[in-house]
């Protein structure tokens, strides 16, 4: 009996020391005081926060000893008397100069299993920590609102490349033998790619979706350099191509793929001026099964803040960019359990890697 008895406590002692563990790794402060205002928590990140040790204040009365020690203990004692809560009180309200951090404070009552007040507790939130939560959430918020404000947009756009392209069919048949009109069927190829791309927009919102096929990375490069060159030639750039041919086909979305390298390309011929390369090359790590494509470019190049900020929706240097192409290319590699590395130094150029995981 005896030994079941002091295993019992043993439990018991157990439990309190998790729980006191559990308390003191909260990433908030605690402060639980009882009805007759003495302390009887006072966690170890509160500790911190308010620089004093808790050995100090547990058991003393609240007032006395944390007179000087920053937040106003008032709403602590309001909650202990009335049973009303507060919410958030914001930094001003609750720091002094010895309350090293910034907080938010909440209180709530303590109440027994009989619903009777018996104490009430503070919970201090470091405010820059809730910034960064608040900041998550607007982004998150943009980004709802990007993705209505897309949805709305195509179908507008389809409208006019509809338009187009019947036109583009017709004018087809009056151009038949003129020396230009081998332009005709490229127009209408890339139109239905605009127009693929439109349909499959609102899918493609969905996280994770993505028609995948075997894909030759070689083959979607050729296919993008096909439809860049013509820019490229009048802007007098020069791309050179570096394929490795022992490449394995990986499994992708070509056509997303595709989007990605024309992205990529893009941004190099803008940051090109006349004269400019691009070298762009393949290769293959057999070891950890990824399949790398880099592309060079001998442009301005990119400063630590730009490349802070170049995958987030709508940022732009250019006076008429979108700021979606890096940030459509990062999700849809992202989708695709790759990487997209940049290197860059302002002045010399820019190297952007894309790393794929080839699954075979
Ligand atoms: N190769 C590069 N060289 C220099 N700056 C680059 C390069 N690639 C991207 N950037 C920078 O990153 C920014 C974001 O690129 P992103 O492709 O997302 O948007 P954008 O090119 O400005 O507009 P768009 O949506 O029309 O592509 C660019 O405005 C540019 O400042
Ligand atoms: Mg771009």
């Amino acid at each position: 009996m005896g030994v079941r008895y002091g295993g019992v406590l043993i439990l018991v002692e157990l439990a309190e020391e998790w729980s006191r563990l559990a308390l003191d790794h909260l990433p908030v402060g605690l402060l639980v005081i009882n009805r007759h205002r003495k302390i009887r928590i006072f966690n170890q990140t509160l500790s911190r926060f308010l620089g004093l040790k808790s050995e100090k204040v547990l058991g003393q009365p609240l007032l006395g000893i944390l007179d000087d020690r920053g937040p106003d203990f008032n709403i602590l004692l309001q909650t202990l008397v009335t049973g009303k809560e507060f919410q958030n009180v914001k930094p001003q309200a609750v720091t002094t100069v010895s309350c090293s951090v910034a907080c938010l404070v909440n209180t709530y009552p303590v109440r027994n299993r009989t619903g009777i007040t018996v104490g009430a507790m503070a919970v201090f939130s470091p405010a820059a920590r809730l910034q960064e939560m608040e900041n998550a959430v607007v982004k998150a918020e943009k980004l709802a609102i990007l993705g209505l404000m897309s949805a709305g947009m195509v179908h507008e756009i389809r409208n006019p490349l509809t338009a187009v392209g019947c036109f583009l069919q017709l004018l087809q048949k009056c151009l038949t033998g003129h020396p230009k009109e081998e332009y005709i069927p490229i127009m209408l190829t890339e139109l239905n790619r605009a127009n693929r791309l439109i349909s499959e927009f609102l899918q493609f919102a969905k996280p994770g979706y993505s028609r995948r096929t075997s894909c030759s990375i070689g083959e979607t490069i050729k296919n993008v350099l096909m439809l860049v060159e013509s820019e490229a030639l009048s802007r007098k750039l020069e791309i050179k191509l570096d394929l490795d041919v022992d490449m394995p086909n990986i499994f992708v979305d070509g056509e997303q793929l595709k989007q990605v390298f024309i992205n990529i390309m893009k941004n190099s011929f803008d940051a090109l001026s006349e004269g400019g390369k691009i070298f762009v090359q393949t290769s293959w790590n057999e070891l950890d099964g990824f399949a790398q494509v880099s592309f060079r470019d001998t442009g301005v190049g990119i400063d630590k803040d730009t490349i802070a900020n170049m995958f987030n929706p709508f940022f732009t240097t250019k006076e008429s960019g979108t700021g979606l192409g890096m940030f459509t290319s990062k999700k849809i590699i992202d989708n695709h359990g790759g990487r997209i590395d940049i290197q860059s130094e302002p002045g010399k150029g820019t190297t952007v890697v894309v790393l794929l995981p080839a699954v075979q």
